[in-house]
C-alpha cells in the first residue's frame, strides 16, 4: 500500500527554554524526531518533515540520519493546516494515504499506527483522526460529536465554549487521509479563529461538508500521544517509555531487580534469564544475550553486543563493543571500541584507551579468547592481545601481545624496612 507521512516539526518549542530545537532533544540518546521517523519507517514509503524554527539544524539531522525522509520548509509558520499544505506541490498527482504526525510525540508505537491505518481502511474512511480520553483534557483540541455519536468537528481549547471544554475526548494530532480526496481542503482553510492560524483540525468539518467519510479512532493508552512541550514533559516521557520497556523485558523473562532505578532504551534487546541489577543505565541500540548479569551501576552507551553468560559489574562503562560469551568485566572498567573474546577476564579498573586527542580518532582494542587482564591495566588502542595471553596488573599495553604470553610493565617493588617506625620515633 502506498503510504506517505507528513511530520510537523516547524513550531517554536518556546517552553523548552533551549538553543536546541525541540524535536532534536533526546531520550536515551535518540532525538524526539528520530522516534517518530523510526515508528513510521516500516509503514510508509516516503516521509516529509515540515521544518521552520531552527530549520537548518533539523534539516541537517534528517539528511544525515534518515535517507527515507525529506524536509520541507514552512516559513512563516501559520498553523498546522498551513504546515501540511507545504507538501501539496510534492503530492499533486498522489492518490494514496497520508499519515500526519507531530515531531514532538515520540511515544506513539508502530503497532498503534498500523492498527490506525487498518481501521481507516476497514471502515473505508476518507479521513480518520486519532482521539483519546484524558481526565484533564486542558490544552488539547476537543472532539465534538453529533447526537448520533459520529464526528462533528474539533474545537481548540482557545476557541471552546465551557461545555466543549468539559469534553474529555481529545484530538491526538495524528491523522490518516485519502490524499486525493482531501488535498483540495488545504487551499480552502481559513484563519478565522482565536489564534489566527490555519488549523489542520478544520479538515474534519471540510470533509463532512464535502460528503466524505470522516471517522475517529479512539486510542486506549493515552500515554502514547504524550507530547513534549517542556523539560518536565521530557522527563515524564522518559519515565513512561522506560516503564513500557521494563515491563516488556520482564514479561519476556528478564529480571529487573529494581525497576525504579533502572533505565533501558527501547532499542535494547535482552535475552531470557538475564538479570539487571539496580541503578543501571542503558542507552542507544544494544543486544544483550541470555543469562547475563548487568550492574548494579553499569552504564551501556550504545552499539554494545553482549553474548550469553557475560557479567558486566558495578561502575563499568561499555560503548561500541562486542563481548563474547562467558566473559567477565566485573568492576570499575571502561570498555570502548573493543572486541572481547570468550572466557576473557577483565581485572578491576581496566581501561581501553580508545581516543587519540591529537588526531581526534578512536581505535579498536581486540582481546582474543581466554585472555586474562590484570587489574588497573591500560590498553592503548589500536592494540590486540592474542589468545590466552595474560597481562599483569598495572600494565600499560602499547604493543601487540602474542598468544599465551605474559605482558608486564612494572617498576621493581622496593621495600624500606622499618621506614615507618623510624619516622615515628
Ligand atoms: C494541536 C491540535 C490539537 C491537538 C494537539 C495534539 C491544531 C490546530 N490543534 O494543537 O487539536 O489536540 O495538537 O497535540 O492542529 N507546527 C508546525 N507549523 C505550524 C504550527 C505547528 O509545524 O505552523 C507543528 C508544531 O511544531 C507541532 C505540531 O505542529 O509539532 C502541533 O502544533 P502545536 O502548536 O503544538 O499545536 P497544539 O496547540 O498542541
Ligand atoms: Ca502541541
Amino acid at each position: 500500500m502506498d503510504i506517505k507521512s507528513v511530520i510537523l516539526a516547524a513550531g517554536k518549542g518556546t517552553r523548552m527554554k533551549s538553543d536546541t530545537p525541540k524535536v532534536l532533544h533526546e531520550i536515551y540518546g535518540k532525538t524526539l524526531l528520530g522516534y517518530v521517523l523510526d515508528n513510521v519507517k516500516n509503514i510508509t514509503n516516503e516521509n516529509f518533515v515540515i521544518v521552520g524554527h531552527h530549520a537548518e539544524e533539523v534539516e541537517e539531522f534528517v539528511k544525515k540520519n534518515y535517507d527515507n525522509a525529506k524536509t520541507v520548509l514552512q516559513s512563516p509558520q501559520l498553523g498546522t493546516g498551513h504546515a501540511v499544505s507545504m507538501v501539496c506541490p510534492y503530492l499533486e498527482n498522489y492518490d494514496g494515504l497520508v499519515l500526519i504526525l507531530c515531531g514532538d510525540t515520540p511515544l506513539i508505537t508502530e503497532e498503534t499506527l498500523k492498527k490506525f491505518v487498518e481501521y481507516h481502511n476497514s471502515v473505508k474512511s476518507d479521513l480518520t483522526v486519532m482521539s483519546t480520553l484524558f481526565d484533564d483534557p486542558t490544552n488539547y483540541g476537543r472532539i465534538i460529536r453529533e447526537a448520533d455519536n459520529t464526528l462533528k468537528c474539533i474545537v481548540e481549547e482557545k476557541d471552546a465554549t465551557p461545555e466543549q471544554k468539559a469534553v474529555k475526548e481529545v484530538n491526538a494530532g495524528i491523522y490518516c487521509l485519502n490524499w486525493g480526496k482531501i488535498k483540495s481542503a488545504f487551499s480552502q482553510l481559513t484563519s478565522n479563529n482565536a489564534q489566527g492560524e490555519y488549523y489542520l483540525t478544520d479538515i474534519i468539518e471540510w470533509g463532512k461538508k464535502n460528503n466524505l467519510n470522516v471517522n475517529a479512532y479512539i486510542l486506549e493508552d493515552n500515554k502514547e500521544i504524550y507530547g513534549i512541550n517542556s523539560r518536565v514533559n521530557l522527563a515524564q516521557a522518559t519515565r513512561y517509555l522506560t516503564d513500557r520497556v521494563l515491563n516488556n523485558l520482564m514479561v519476556n523473562g528478564v529480571t529487573i531487580v529494581d525497576p525504579a532505578s533502572t533505565w533501558i532504551s527501547a532499542d535494547t534487546e535482552i535475552g531470557q534469564d538475564t538479570i539487571i541489577y539496580p541503578s543501571t543505565y542503558i542507552e542507544g541500540k544494544n543486544k544483550i544475550g541470555q543469562k547475563c548479569k548487568i550492574g548494579p551501576c553499569a552504564h551501556l552507551r550504545g552499539g554494545v553486543t553482549v553474548d550469553d553468560n557475560v557479567k558486566i559489574g558495578n561502575f563499568v562503562e561499555v560503548k561500541k563493543a562486542h563481548i563474547k560469551s562467558n566473559t567477565n568485566v566485573g568492576h570499575l572498567s571502561y570498555i570502548g571500541d573493543s572486541e572481547l573474546g570468550e572466557h576473557v577476564n577483565i581485572g578491576a579498573g581496566t581501561i581501553t584507551a580508545n581516543y587519540d586527542p591529537i588526531s581526534k580518532t578512536k581505535s579498536q582494542t581486540v582481546l582474543k579468547d581466554n585472555v586474562k587482564i590484570g587489574s588497573n591495566t591500560v590498553l592503548v588502542a589500536p592494540v590486540t592481545v592474542e589468545e590466552g595471553a595474560n597481562v599483569g596488573a598495572g600494565t600499560v599495553v602499547t604493543k601487540p601481545v602474542p598468544a599465551w604470553s605474559l605482558a608486564l610493565t612494572r617498576s621493581p617493588l622496593k621495600i624500606f624496612e622499618e621506614w615507618v617506625s623510624k619516622k615515628l620515633n
